[in-house]
């Protein structure tokens, strides 16, 4: 069968060759100079148990000492009890391109020995950073929007060579379709090349069987070989085998690196042959930090923005439709009107044929009481004639009339009179 074809509404595209420079080839540039005076923000969560090295690793990826050295907590402090959540924040300068980081720690996160609801606050934080943003968007004056959605979260799962634990399966599965998930390795030096593999094969696997959605490096049709090529190399190494360190070491050859020195050797950060921490910064910083945001905003937060109002009962086109068009708002209030009114009209409707009713009965049965008294006077006359019949045979047998049997044959002609009347 043949599709019908669209009327042909889009303006056809003549290719032109410029006589001359014209200018706008300049607008990246235009651009670029605006995002770097304008400056740019940047939420990172870092989330996993105590002491997987999440303040450690950030400080590495950074390159600066945003969480300074912890104090491990004396026996006696009182430890808490559920998960916190806090940010640092950060303005930090590279080349004259300036970023305002924020970092968002929970601690506390699978400590306790019931870790069942662990997701909830951060699940919380999340939404509420949505919420916030959502009430900027609707001010009146939205020209200082900011942005404080988290925009990707690192989460720290332990080395242990098995697979996924039910916390991190429980984690992912709440949280993924609110933020972009960055699951990461915790401490890779402590296994070896093979455990490495083998272990990220074995959550890539729960991961697949969950259903979970993690954040990978887009790729679009119009790029070049290059780009793609780099892009599959770091989807190549999810999730990323870490290790962190702010130390600075000196390797058996003499240069002087980041890493962590052991009695065999060291281990280099920034060594792609030893863990996977140049992919990590590349997916986060250097090359997909502006897709983690944009996805952030065009999917995550839309998504959760759409369900939200519809939620609330706002149907969202409809109303926008509604609050540019009057007609359509005034159509709708008839409606509403006319509905009210019969309403109205059904209600007195009713009100009316009770009060009828009541009428009727109370009608019939004051004739019933009437018919009632009727009866008995009748009753009572009746009495009275056959009395006046016996008195009258009495006297008619010779006796003489008593004063009291005069009177009654003088109230005869009224009693006949009596009788005679209709009922
Ligand atoms: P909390 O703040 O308690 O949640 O801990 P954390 O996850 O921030 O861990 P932190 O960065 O404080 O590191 C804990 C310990 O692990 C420190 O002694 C670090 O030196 C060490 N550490 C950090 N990263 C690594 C790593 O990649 N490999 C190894 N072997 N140790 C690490």
């Amino acid at each position: 069968a043949s599709t019908p074809s669209l009327p042909n509404t889009l303006p056809s595209i003549i290719r032109k060759k410029l006589m001359g420079y014209v200018g706008f080839a300049n607008l990246p540039n235009q651009v670029h100079r605006k995002s770097v005076r304008k400056g740019f923000q940047f939420t990172a969560m870092v989330v996993g148990e105590s002491g997987l090295g999440k303040s450690t690793l950030i400080n590495t990826l950074f390159n600066t000492t945003l969480y300074p050295p912890k104090e491990p907590l004396p026996p006696s402090a009182e430890r808490p009890t559920t998960v916190s959540i806090e940010s640092i924040g950060a303005d930090i300068e590279e080349n004259g391109v300036r970023l305002h980081l924020t970092v968002v720690d929970t601690p506390g996160f699978g400590d306790f020995v019931n870790n069942d609801e662990s997701w909830k606050p951060i699940l919380e934080n999340i939404e509420s950073r949505f919420d916030s943003f959502l009430e900027q968007e609707n001010r009146v004056n939205r020209t200082k929007v900011v942005d404080n959605r988290v925009h990707a979260c690192l989460y720290f799962i332990q080395a242990t060579g098995h697979s996924l634990k039910e916390i991190d399966i429980e984690f992912m599965r709440r949280l993924h379709n609110k933020v972009n998930l960055i699951p990461v390795i915790a401490k890779a030096d402590t296994m070896t090349d093979e455990e490495v593999a083998e272990f990220k094969e074995r959550v890539l696997s729960d991961i697949a069987h969950h259903n979970i959605h993690i954040f990978q490096a887009p790729t679009y049709d119009n790029e070049d070989e290059e780009t793609i090529a780099e892009a599959e190399e770091i989807a190549s190494k999810i999730p990323f085998a870490v290790v962190g360190s702010d130390k600075i070491v000196t390797t058996p050859d003499g240069r002087q690196v980041r890493g962590r020195a052991y009695p065999w050797g060291v281990v280099e950060v920034d060594n792609e042959e030893h863990c996977d921490f140049v992919k990590l910064r590349q997916m986060l910083i250097r090359t997909y930090m502006e897709e983690l945001r944009e996805y952030t905003n065009d999917v995550l937060y839309e998504n959760w923005r759409t369900e939200k109002l519809l939620g609330m009962g706002v149907a969202q086109d409809s109303s926008v439709f509604k609050e540019i068009n009057p007609a359509a708002r005034m159509q709708e209030e008839r409606v509403l009107h006319e509905a009210k009114l019969a309403k109205m009209e059904a209600e007195m409707k009713m009100v009316f044929q009770q009060k009828v009713q009541e009428k009727e009965s109370k009608l019939k049965q004051s004739e019933e009481e009437l018919y009632a008294r009727h009866k008995e006077m009748k009753d009572a006359l009746e009495k009275q004639r056959t009395d006046l019949e016996e008195k009258k045979r009495k006297i008619e047998s010779g006796r003489p009339i008593t004063p009291r049997e005069k009177h009654y044959w003088e109230t005869k002609g009224f009693l006949a009179h009596l009788n005679s009347l209709p009922y």
